[in-house]
């Protein structure tokens, strides 16, 4: 691993085992992008890569040059206005009224390790040798901004991050009104682009499609990340796919407002840009001040999307999620929502967990309800005191509870939000986002605390951290229920309002900052209405998210699949729910509800009372299984073998291999049967060729013995025994069945 500046040739090498990136300071001491891809020498001159071609109706740069246009370059990181006409990096307006700049290099360093980024989530290292560092100056003489490129390569990991940061050592004050995370010019255009596009309890559907010449972007103007695009999109080659080809993944660390974006120009260049969203964006930069853009993670591979998903997931789970749970097994919970909803008191809750204690729970999680006047979703957001009426002895005196049966208590929390029935709203009026003199937009009958206010933090966070300081909460759930509206706070002069989505983001890391550093022990568990802000910046507070709303088992098969491509199983929340299912009134086998919560954080969100003793036994099984492997589905190497995206999305196949290779759990679903269907073969993942493994369905039916390579080149047979005219064959598939089949290398 390394990066090499070399001088003659003004170039800038970033490279490890796998993978370059080269930038160059160009003629007019801009910056120029040359090469992002598959490892090359490193000490070659690749200044021809810069191309320039004489073209009518361009404009240029130099006086009597008619090649040098900025329109024709790969950039680093471009701005508008100065002959490119392709949608910029930045935009700074000027107290005149010009939005022109120009960086030019001024100087660069290189270091070993990763540096932090003021009060954002990043991507970090633990030892510098683990990475190294190159920061780009460059200086707008004529506002005097400055501006640092920031890059980090990883040794072991086919990742680069990227983030920009902005100092204003002019005299005057300027607006930046657009500062991207990162900016790629890429040489061509044959990439089909991968966005992961959904709704509430609908998140992360995989769409693909070719990129043509215009713009295609995914953002969102929510305030969040948001269910309806998550900020991680990939570029592949068209004949990409699990295991070849090349591909490319960029990955926002942040929980707002974001765009990507890709524009191919005429000429066929690929410009990808991602970071905050532009619209609404205006941030107030005075002489002296100075603004760091959120990191924007760059991840390439010439092996496949597998291989893509797997350098995500690694360098997620690793050096993304931090603290106490970031290795250790999660803890299998149960979640009274979908049991009770608002309607419990402290004795049904006892006996929820009760039940759930015998069948091998280790955590039970109060969820919404608990406190204030909260006995429907009307009341009570603001005021974080227990609910007297249904908990007399409190949350401490529940916690304590629950700790004497031999388990850990869990608490949901929307910090965030009040309703207007509620103490603090009538204190506090004025601490809502709002526009005085407009109305204020309700989500769910709740206001969005403005979280851009310090004092507002400081409230939340004071009684909130008395609670967990005199309770026993093991586990949070931070929930987020509704977008963001009327995004303006009363706090700030009028020139500062673009700034107030940012610095809402930045209040709720700030919080979660305070909580997670004074309780470091306990398991945060971000939320938002399910997965509307599954993103790696609460990733790095919360190792693990609620998924979906939706658990059925069917939906959720397509839910984590699509979120696989970008985040780790141990990042997604996923429960076994009652049936009929109460988001689609479906009814699935519990085996089924269970293989696909396995990989996941996996519980329950049900009264297990309310099963037959047989059911409860299956239970009883699934947590036994859960526990053996959970180290091995966590921390193992995940692969993506049949896609609910392909076809009719028939089939479902996904595994998981220990790095040792001596041990893999493979789940497969045909979601609807057939009849007198074709043969099936799952050509398996990531084995050890020559070692034979033995292959278990956890019901006990063996698939034989069989060498590693024999089951990734011929594939397991997983035909149906019968499907047609003999009808209740013990042995007949059914709709909405799975497989769960454990490898165990001989
Ligand atoms: C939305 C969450 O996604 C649910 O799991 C539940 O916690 C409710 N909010 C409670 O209001």
């Amino acid at each position: 691993m390394g990066i090499v500046y070399h001088e003659a040739s003004k170039e800038f090498h970033l490279f490890n085992g796998h993978v370059s990136y080269i930038i160059q300071v160009l003629r007019n001491n801009q910056l120029g992008q040359l090469y992002f891809g598959k490892r090359v020498p490193e000490d070659q001159d690749y200044g021809y890569l810069v191309e320039m071609i004489q073209r009518p109706m361009t404009s240029y740069v130099f006086e009597g040059d008619r090649m040098f246009s900025l329109e024709h370059i790969r950039q680093e990181y471009p701005s508008y206005g100065t002959t490119d006409y392709r949608e910029p990096a930045l935009e700074i307006l000027q107290a005149n009224g010009s939005r022109i700049t120009n960086f030019e290099y001024t100087g660069h360093k290189i270091y070993a390790g990763k540096p932090k980024l003021d009060n954002l989530p990043a991507a970090y290292v633990e030892d510098p040798s683990e990475a190294d560092t190159l920061e780009i100056d460059l200086t707008d003489t004529v506002t005097g901004v400055k501006l640092v490129l920031l890059y980090t390569i990883y040794r072991d990991r086919d990742v680069i991050a990227r983030s920009a940061r902005f100092v204003n050592e002019g005299a005057e004050t300027c607006h930046l009104t657009r500062a991207m995370s990162l900016s790629l010019d890429l040489p061509d255009c044959d990439y089909d682009w991968m966005q992961f596009s959904g709704s509430w309890s609908r998140e992360r559907q995989l769409k693909v499609r070719h990129l043509e010449q215009g713009i295609q972007s995914v953002g969102s103007l929510r305030g969040i990340s948001s269910a309806t695009h998550n900020p991680f999109v990939m570029l592949k080659r068209p004949h990409t796919d699990e295991e070849n080809g090349e591909a490319m993944a960029f990955m926002l660390v942040y929980s707002g407002n974001f765009l990507a974006q890709a524009e191919v120009d005429t000429y066929n260049v690929t410009r990808v840009t991602m970071g905050i969203h532009p619209h609404n964006f205006d941030w107030c930069l005075h002489p002296g001040e100075s603004f760091q853009t959120p990191e924007a993670l760059l991840a390439y591979s010439s092996t496949g999307l597998n291989t893509l998903s797997q350098t995500m997931h690694s360098l997620l789970r690793q050096r993304v999620a931090r603290g106490y749970w970031r290795d250790k097994e999660r803890p299998v919970l149960i979640n009274n929502w979908e049991a009770t909803y608002f309607d419990f008191d402290e004795d049904k809750l006892v006996q929820i967990a009760k039940t759930a204690k015998e069948c091998g729970v280790e955590l039970f999680v109060l969820d919404d309800g608990w406190f204030s006047t909260r006995e429907s979703d009307r009341s009570g957001l603001g005021d974080w005191q227990a609910n007297t009426k249904r908990l007399p002895n409190g949350i401490k005196g529940l916690s304590e509870r629950i700790e004497a049966l031999g388990m850990k208590f869990g608490l949901w929390v929307e910090l965030e939000m009040v309703n207007k029935p509620s103490d603090l709203y009538k204190k506090h009026p004025d601490w809502i986002l709002h526009v005085p003199g407009r109305k204020a937009s309700h989500g769910r009958y709740q206001y969005v605390l403005d979280f851009s206010r310090k004092e507002v933090v400081d409230n939340i966070h004071d009684q909130i951290a008395k609670i967990l300081r005199e309770s026993k909460v093991s586990y949070i759930k931070w929930d987020m229920n509704r977008s963001l509206t009327e995004c303006y706070s009363v706090a700030f002069p009028p020139e500062q309002q673009g700034e107030i989505f940012h610095r809402y983001v930045l209040g709720v890391y700030d919080l979660y900052n305070r909580l997670t550093t004074e309780f470091p022990q306990i398991l945060f568990e971000s939320c938002s209405s399910g997965g509307s802000r599954f993103d790696a910046g609460m990733l790095y507070f919360a190792p693990q998210a609620w998924t979906s709303d939706d658990t059925d088992a069917v939906e959720r098969m397509r839910i984590q699949y699509g979120t696989s491509y970008g985040y780790p199983v141990s990042s997604m929340g996923a429960h076994i729910s009652i049936t009929p299912n109460h988001q689609l009134n479906r009814n699935t086998p519990l085996k089924t509800r269970g293989d696909v919560a396995f990989f996941g954080a996996f519980g329950y969100e049900l009264d297990l009372a309310k099963l037959t003793p047989a059911e409860r036994e299956e239970v009883k099984a699934q947590i036994a299984f859960y526990k053996k492997y959970r180290g091995l589905i966590h921390g193992g190497t995940y692969y993506r073998l049949q896609s609910p995206f392909e076809g009719r999305g028939n089939n479902v196949a996904w595994m998981v291999v220990s790095e040792d290779k001596k041990q893999a759990v493979v789940m497969y679903a045909r979601i609807l049967n057939e009849v007198n269907g074709p043969y099936h073969r799952l050509q398996l993942q990531g084995l050890a060729e020559n070692v034979r493994y033995r292959l278990t369905e956890e019901n006990g039916k063996s698939f034989g013995l069989h060498y590693g390579s024999e089951l990734e080149n011929v594939g397991l047979v997983t035909s149906d025994a019968a499907a047609g005219e003999v009808p209740d064959r013990a042995d007949m598939a059914r709709d909405f069945e799975s497989h769960l089949i454990v490898l165990e290398a001989e």
